[in-house]
């Protein structure tokens, strides 16, 4: 019996029949079936990918297990996929693809069976995912290549517990929690970086969160703040790769980071405290980390930075515009990575 939504299960199984269909032959060739001749993926749970295979003898149905054992949230099912082509690679004795690995751009997106990048599909979120126009502009590019990993974040289910209402509030103030230390690495890194022109358009004063967080801890945790919030192993790690970065002096890397949170906190962070804001009848404190009145229209602010981001795509060459682009990949990750210890952290203080 399957932990998974059947939406959640369609949705990726669409995406690897439809975009993927030599992966599921890898995959079932791989695992049991090696003259397999076609394979459709029907299924998942929480310890396996259920295939159905043809071959010279009939068709037949196999299940392979997730190589990272039991698993219970949707971004992991991004990775165990991703993980099974490798190892089916490996078996075969075949160059797995680095780039663009199997599910890793769109499997387990969820939302409705969307297309690779989440566009056109149908969101619950209004139309956000709509294709913008490709003008070649760097930023295009990275919002393109990176859009899966975004739905990823976005369909985590501490994400949408909060959208659909039902976390508790301790849940969100783990959040905040979270985005405490995430923001301390952040914005010490863009502290040393504020001399840089390439920069300081990007970090005006009015962006920084560290009053609103400390303004919000203050309310939710009480004046000892400090001394009761720790961070989920995975925040530490996102903490500790920021630093890494700001100590090797990479600019675009840093940048990778700043665009991933505050867009991210300037879009669907805009929508989060709306329903915070309702289901916990908060006005400011709480969610003062939300709030960017002073830096005017935000829609006029997000389309400023993106020009930022082209002029700084063009001083880049095409291997820098690459690793600039996996670092924003990994900070998705590494915020999907958050969200399944929280829920894990919240699963163990609630058993
Ligand atoms: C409930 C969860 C979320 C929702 C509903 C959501 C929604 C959205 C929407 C509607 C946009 C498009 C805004 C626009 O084009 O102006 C967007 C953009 C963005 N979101 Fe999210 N988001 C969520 C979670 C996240 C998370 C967890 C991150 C990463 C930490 C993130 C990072 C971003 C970034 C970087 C963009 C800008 C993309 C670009 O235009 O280049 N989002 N989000």
């Amino acid at each position: 019996m399957s932990n998974f939504d059947a939406s959640v299960i369609a949705a990726v199984t669409g995406h690897m029949n439809g975009d993927h269909p030599e992966d599921n032959l890898l995959i079932v060739r791989a695992f049991g079936y090696p003259e397999a001749t076609g394979s459709t993926m029907t299924g998942l749970d929480n310890t396996a990918g259920v295939w159905r295979v043809e071959d010279a003898s009939g068709e037949h149905e196999v299940r392979v297990e997730w190589p990272s054992g039991a698993i219970s949230q949707r971004p992991e099912i991004r990775r165990e996929v991703v993980a099974l082509y490798k190892t089916a690679c490996e078996k075969l004795g075949l160059p797995a693809r680095e780039e663009h690995a199997p599910a890793a751009d769109a499997a387990a997106h969820g939302h409705g069976g969307a297309s690779p990048h989440g566009h056109g599909g149908a969101s619950p979120h209004g139309n956000p995912h709509a294709k913008p126009e490709d003008d070649g502009s760097f930023s295009y590019a990275i919002r393109t290549a990176t859009w899966g990993d975004h739905s990823d974040s976005e369909g985590s289910s501490v994400m949408e517990d909060i959208m659909r209402m039902r976390a508790t509030r301790e849940e969100y103030v783990d959040l905040v929690v979270q985005h405490y230390f995430m923001y301390e690495a952040l914005e010490e890194a863009s502290k040393a970086l504020a001399a840089d022109p390439r920069f300081a358009a990007l970090h005006p004063a009015a962006i920084v969160r560290e009053q609103t967080l400390v303004e919000d801890l203050e309310f939710l945790v009480g004046e000892n703040w400090r001394d009761e919030i720790s961070p989920v192993p995975a925040t530490a790690a996102y903490a500790d790769r920021i630093r890494e970065i700001a100590a090797e002096g990479w600019l675009p890397g840093i940048i990778a980071h700043h665009y991933t949170r505050y867009l991210g906190d300037l879009s669907g962070g805009q929508m989060i405290a709306k329903r915070v804001k309702k289901q916990f009848g908060f006005e400011r404190a709480g969610i003062a980390f939300y709030d960017f009145t002073e830096l005017g229209d935000l829609g006029e602010f997000k389309q400023a930075y993106r020009g930022v981001l082209d002029v700084l795509g063009e001083s880049l060459d095409e291997a820098e515009r690459e690793r600039m682009v996996a670092e924003v990949r990994a900070a998705y990750r590494f915020n999907s990575d958050v969200f399944v210890d929280m829920k894990k952290a919240n699963e163990a203080r609630n058993a």
